[in-house]
């Protein structure tokens, strides 16, 4: 059964938490203090050995890791429990195990601390955290959002209003970093080692594939960029391993492949929409080059683009506290019922 909460909205900071992958992420911000705590553990170590995030084992360790964090974070604020004036929790999507650790614990808190909860999209928090930042971007933008799971470029007409513009078609930006950096023998996470390689590669040396710039629209597809790859991989090594100039080459070929298809749509969907800011979000956002380059393109037009800090590309609970904010501002609905979505559309909100 769903209860809308009743509980007055006090106005207090907002505890946010973040269980949706492999962070096991919490967070309190101010509407006037802003940002007061931001905790996270990363469990790179733990899916290491495995070249993957393995489901079970996120779970559990996010069972163990959020109420020491949660102490931590509430200690640095220097804060109580019912200080607070909401929990918000990431309920979708994500993996199913690991948002039930999160939405469970944080309804369960509101619930001892008397206080309204709120499920947050994730997709949305990532295209909200450029907003924590100095000088944020004004509504309307375009977003950019290119993550582990998702690849997207999105019509933010205000908070709460967006709109699907493009999406991809197979493999998200992050997921073809991670599978090549595979394929190039790189240790998981993929996407930051395959970047730091490609940093010493050259980017002209094999002819790969911009997948889907020829098409018109606004959709992505990295699947075939990714077979591309392979296929090189594959006619390069017969007889023996990769050297280490083709290892970097083929990183920076690949990169520079996805970043020119990033860009040239983004670019479309700016002449689409008529807008001149462009939010980059999620963990792809953390590329280095590919913040260099969407920046140039977007001063070239007389435009500007924004990023969060680069630990607010990748998965944290400031983002979603920030969005628990926001969501109570507009007066969304509250709720007592433990909501976990594993699959969920951005523009279903
Ligand atoms: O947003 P995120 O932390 O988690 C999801 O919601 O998916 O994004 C993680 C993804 C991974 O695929 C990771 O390889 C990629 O972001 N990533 C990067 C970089 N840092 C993280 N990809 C390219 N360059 C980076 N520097
Ligand atoms: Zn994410």
């Amino acid at each position: 059964m769903e209860l809308q909460s009743n509980q007055p909205l006090s106005g207090g900071p907002v505890l946010g938490i973040e269980t949706s992958c492999d962070e096991t992420a919490v967070a309190i911000y101010d509407g006037q203090q802003g940002l007061l705590a931001h905790e996270l553990f990363s469990q790179v170590d733990l899916h290491a050995r495995y070249g993957g995030v393995v489901p079970e084992l996120a779970s559990r360790d996010h069972g163990q890791r959020l109420i020491p964090l949660l102490d931590v974070a509430l200690k640095t604020a220097g804060l109580k429990g019912d200080d607070l004036g909401a929990v918000a929790y990431t309920a979708g999507p994500g993996l199913i195990g690991a948002l039930l650790v999160g939405a469970t614990t944080g309804v369960g808190l509101a619930l001892a601390w008397n206080l309204p909860a709120l499920p947050v999209h994730h997709m949305e928090a990532h295209l909200l955290a450029p907003l924590l930042e100095a000088d944020p971007p004004a509504f309307p933008f375009l977003a950019l959002l290119v993550s582990g799971g998702h690849s997207m470029l999105v019509d933010v007409a205000d908070f709460g209003e967006y709109r699907i513009l493009g999406e991809t078609q197979d493999d998200a930006a992050g997921e073809a970093f991670d599978k090549v950096a595979k394929l190039l023998d790189l240790p998981y996470p993929g996407g930051p080692a395959l970047a730091a390689l490609a940093d010493d590669g050259d980017p002209a040396r094999f002819a790969l594939p911009r997948p889907m710039l020829r098409r018109p629209g606004m959709d992505f597809s990295f699947s075939g960029l990714k077979t591309a790859v392979m296929l090189k991989v594959r006619e390069l090594s017969e007889g023996g391993l990769l050297n280490a100039e083709d290892r970097r080459d083929l990183a920076a070929g690949f990169q520079q492949a996805v970043i020119d298809t990033l860009q040239a749509k983004s670019i479309r969907a700016l002449e689409a929409t008529g807008y001149s800011r462009l939010v980059v979000a999620g963990g792809v956002g953390a590329n280095r080059q590919l913040r260099a380059s969407l920046r140039g393109a977007l001063e070239q037009r007389g435009g500007r683009v924004y990023y969060p800090r680069i630990e607010f590309c990748t998965d944290n609970a400031a983002m979603v506290a920030y969005t628990g904010h926001r969501s109570l501002a507009a007066g969304r609905a509250t709720s007592t019922a433990v909501h976990a979505r594993p699959r969920w559309p951005l523009d279903e909100l």
